[in-house]
């Protein structure tokens, strides 16, 4: 910014809480979970969703395992009243799941909202007024703090008033003082405890005293105060569901969510992948995965991540960013080739350890979580650009196409094809890698050429025979040779015709993991007279043959 524009603003003061408890305290309680996807989601949508959309998406959250939805605001439109009548007559909300409407502390809005509950079996009436400086100057034209508060009283008398009217439902009672986050902390205790006084909530019948942290203007650890300052100072403590609301103004959402957490809440209301207002909501997902990724349940399943990303792209017509936490593309993946080897190790360790998966201590660079457990695929782990190293290259070729390249021809490969991508300016696809391996690495025939071959087993064991018609360069040659196997044999072959400037400093052989047509790779190490040390791959449905081509391929990688 312009420094002449910072003087527009103004530090956000601290919370007097020298005796603050949070920072000690840990995470180690499951949270009351409520999804706002279906109303500060939806609202937050350039196309909001339709009924129908609503209506499949209620059933993901539930799948999901939200035990409490706020399902949108029916005294607002009719769309919104309709799909909550929906839910309830066509008997759509299973019996462990409860829903919430959101309502202004407005009288015939509250009205219209008991009408939209009726018939439900459990439901939260959540009732709000914004209560910030802000807003009582700006929005309210200059309103008191008193007669902000009197809305707040007049809106839970009302509901208290309203209650027994729908008596075949179980009403749970929810008071949010909307913009929380900047309101003075005494003022927002004035409103809240005077809502808890009027609905007297009980620990056998609690009410939700919701804390929206509407727009984030300070940093978590504010947050945390104004949190852990409401908990100690709110009336009835033990009767009330404290909850979370944070938005992202500051990209802080997740933050502000678990250290309000520790220090005291009980309750957490935010969306999928962060879905809301201007920067969003806070992300349930983020949060609860952070949770399972240190051992602790949550209740809710992104098992299968993925499908959920996609229905909710689907729904909301939004992408989910690569980079998002846990259900982005590019999460689980690594293109710098340090990163790629550190996390082939740890892959290849965890592969040869004895045990279930789960009594294995998860322990791999660079990856919180196991992929899997989010039902992400480790094939996806490892992608190749000119930052990546020899590990990726040669992960990719052993996961994707079953070569299990010796470790020292690692360096040969991966450098050769993250070269080529350097050289193509993109990312190299899967079947690129495969390609780009046999074009330089396998069965290369540039030079010298097997044209015939034929093995003559000697019938009294021993050594064997090769006879062979090959062309180097254009020019044929006949040529024959002993040894005590096809490899030796051709050595030997080229060495009477003075083609043998190397020797055979390493070979491998296996067949290749699931190939189509039941293939073997060879791989053969040659060491050049002048020092210079490489490796050619052959790959033949005979392992011999195989182990032939990657000799020659070797012989024409010298030159
Ligand atoms: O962000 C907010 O303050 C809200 C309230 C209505 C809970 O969405
Ligand atoms: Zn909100």
């Amino acid at each position: 910014m312009d420094p002449k524009a910072l003087s527009k603003y103004r530090p956000f003061p601290a919370i007097p809480l020298a005796d603050r408890t949070w920072p000690d305290k840990s995470i180690i309680r499951t949270p009351i979970w409520c999804s706002v996807d279906l109303r500060d989601g939806n609202q937050a949508l350039p196309q909001p969703m339709s009924i129908e959309e609503k209506l499949e998406f209620f059933d993901l959250l539930v799948k999901i395992g939200f035990k409490e939805i706020e399902i949108g605001f029916p005294s607002a439109a009719d769309t919104e009243f309709n799909f909550c009548r929906r839910l309830i007559e066509e008997n759509r909300i299973p019996v462990d799941v409860t829903i919430q409407v959101l309502v202004q502390t407005r009288e015939q809005l509250i009205r219209r909202s008991f009408e939209a509950i009726k018939g439900a079996k459990r439901a939260i009436v959540h009732i709000y007024n914004s209560t910030s400086p802000l807003q009582r100057e700006i929005t309210f034209s200059g309103a008191s703090r008193e007669s902000i508060r009197q809305i707040a009283l007049d809106g839970a008398n009302l509901v208290k008033e309203l209650v027994p009217t729908i008596p075949e439902t179980e009403v749970v009672l929810q008071y949010s003082p909307e913009s929380f986050s900047d309101t003075e902390l005494d003022f927002s205790l004035e409103c809240c405890n005077g809502v808890i006084d009027i609905w007297q909530p009980s620990p056998e019948k609690k009410m939700i005293i919701n804390l929206p942290d509407t727009v984030q203007w300070a940093t978590p650890n504010v947050h945390a105060d104004m949190i852990e300052w409401m908990s100690r100072n709110l009336n009835r403590r033990d009767s009330v569901v404290l909850s979370l609301h944070t938005h992202n103004d500051r990209g802080t959402g997740v933050a502000a969510t678990e250290l309000g957490l520790m220090a005291g809440a009980d309750r957490v209301e935010g969306t999928l992948f962060g879905n809301g207002e201007r920067t969003g909501n806070l992300d349930i997902v983020t949060v609860a995965l952070n949770m399972n990724s240190h051992g602790i349940p949550t209740g809710l399943n992104f098992s299968e991540l993925n499908e959920i990303r996609l229905q909710y792209e689907k729904f909301t017509r939004l992408t989910v960013p690569e980079r998002q936490p846990y259900g982005g593309e590019l999460v689980f993946t690594a293109f710098s080739g340090s990163h790629q080897d550190a996390i082939k190790k740890g892959l290849d360790r965890r592969r040869k350890e004895t045990g279930a998966d789960w009594e294995i201590p998860w322990g791999v660079p660079y990856l919180t979580i196991d992929p899997q457990d989010i039902g992400r695929s480790y094939e996806a782990l490892i992608r190749i650009n000119s930052q990546s190293g020899k590990g990726g290259v040669a992960y990719v070729l052993d996961r994707e196409h079953g070569f299990d390249l010796p470790k020292t021809m690692h360096p040969q490969v991966g450098k050769r094809i993250y070269d080529l991508a350097d050289e193509r300016g993109r990312e190299l696809e899967i079947d690129e890698i495969r390609e780009a391996f046999f074009e330089y690495f396998v069965n290369v025939e540039t030079h010298l050429k097997v044209v015939e071959y034929e093995l003559i087993h000697n019938p009294s064991g021993g050594d064997v025979r090769c006879k062979a018609k090959i062309s180097i360069d254009g020019e044929m040659h006949e040529i024959d040779g002993d040894g005590n196997g096809p490899i030796n044999s051709f050595v030997h072959a080229l060495e009477k015709i003075g083609q043998k400037d190397f020797k055979i400093a390493d070979y491998r052989s296996h067949a290749v993991r699931g190939g189509s047509d039941a293939s073997a790779a060879a791989y053969v190490q040659l060491q050049h007279e002048d020092g210079r040390l490489l490796w050619g791959s052959g790959v033949d449905s005979s392992i011999e043959m195989a182990g032939l081509k990657a000799l020659v391929t070797g012989w024409n990688l010298l030159r």
